[in-house]
């Protein structure tokens, strides 16, 4: 990771914005609907950031979006990279040092994931406790720069504790119910096997997804907070007889958008007050 490259995108941003940072926001597949929402938005281009990859994905726009958000002071990324595209590691994790070098310590992830616990319904919004890396490698390999983070960097509480405590909270105030569990990263872009998925409940998969676990480990190694969300799009493969499809993936976000919108704003009112 070029400790260059990430000064020279930071610096590029806070030309355009130099208002001080409280909180990054990565908006997953079917998610981006939230950055609509930001007040006084100053919306830029993926394409015209010094360094930054470009997405290419259907249902992601591929820009930053600077602005208030109920009262705080919020930089969204309205689309991601993915590994499937092709992007290395240092791209997909990219956007999240420049958050860091922007000042940001509050993250909050959202992604689309297919359900692997069977109580769980499409339409469920999951809070993401703990991840497994079954990405079959990490975006810290190689030399630590220290400027950067610590060679070994712990993962005990990847996902902020004091978040989700404060995140039941707020659903309970919102009448909303909320499931809580494990996220596994896997690479895509195929959906699993069902037998890859009894593999993934067995070792305590609650949810199945093609993103976020990179941006979490870059983002725990830059010392930030994290608030993780899933929204289950679907049943992983192999629950219900039928098989799986982006559209499905899609709709049920566009399903779920309202609570889903209501939720990230409430949390993101209540975090920005830490
Ligand atoms: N598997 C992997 N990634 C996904 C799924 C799934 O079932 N649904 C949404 N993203």
């Amino acid at each position: 990771m070029d400790f260059q490259k990430i000064e020279k995108a930071a610096s590029f941003l806070k030309e355009k914005y130099p208002q001080q940072l409280k909180m990054g926001l990565i908006l997953g597949s079917g998610l981006g609907i939230l950055a609509d929402e930001i007040e006084e938005a100053v919306k830029i281009p993926y394409n015209e950031i010094p360094d930054f990859p470009v997405s290419t994905v259907e249902g992601h726009a591929g820009q930053l979006v600077f602005g208030l958000l109920n009262g705080v002071q919020v930089v969204a990324m309205q689309g991601r990279f993915h590994y499937y595209e092709g992007y290395s590691f240092d791209k997909v994790t990219f956007p999240v040092r420049v958050m860091k070098a922007l000042g940001i310590e509050q993250l909050i992830v959202t992604n689309a994931a297919g359900g692997v616990n069977e109580s769980f319904s499409p339409g469920d919004l999951m809070l993401i406790s703990d991840h497994i890396n079954n990405m079959g490698s990490n975006p810290l390999i190689g030399p630590n720069d220290a400027q950067l983070g610590v060679r070994f960097p712990d993962m005990s509480e990847a996902y902020s504790a004091e978040y989700r405590k404060i995140a039941k909270v707020i659903a309970a105030k919102l009448g909303l119910n909320v499931q809580e569990g494990v996220y596994v990263g896997n690479t895509g872009p195929t959906y699993e096997t069902p037998a890859e998925i009894r593999m993934l409940r067995h070792l305590g998969g609650d949810a199945v997804g093609m993103s976020t676990v990179p941006e979490v480990i870059v983002a725990r190694h830059a010392g930030m907070k994290i608030l993780g969300i899933s929204c289950i799009s679907n049943m992983a493969a192999g629950i219900l007889d039928q098989p799986l499809n982006h559209e499905e993936v899609i709709e049920t976000t566009e399903r779920v958008k309202a609570d889903f919108l209501s939720y990230v704003k409430a949390l993101v009112k209540e975090l920005g007050t830490k």
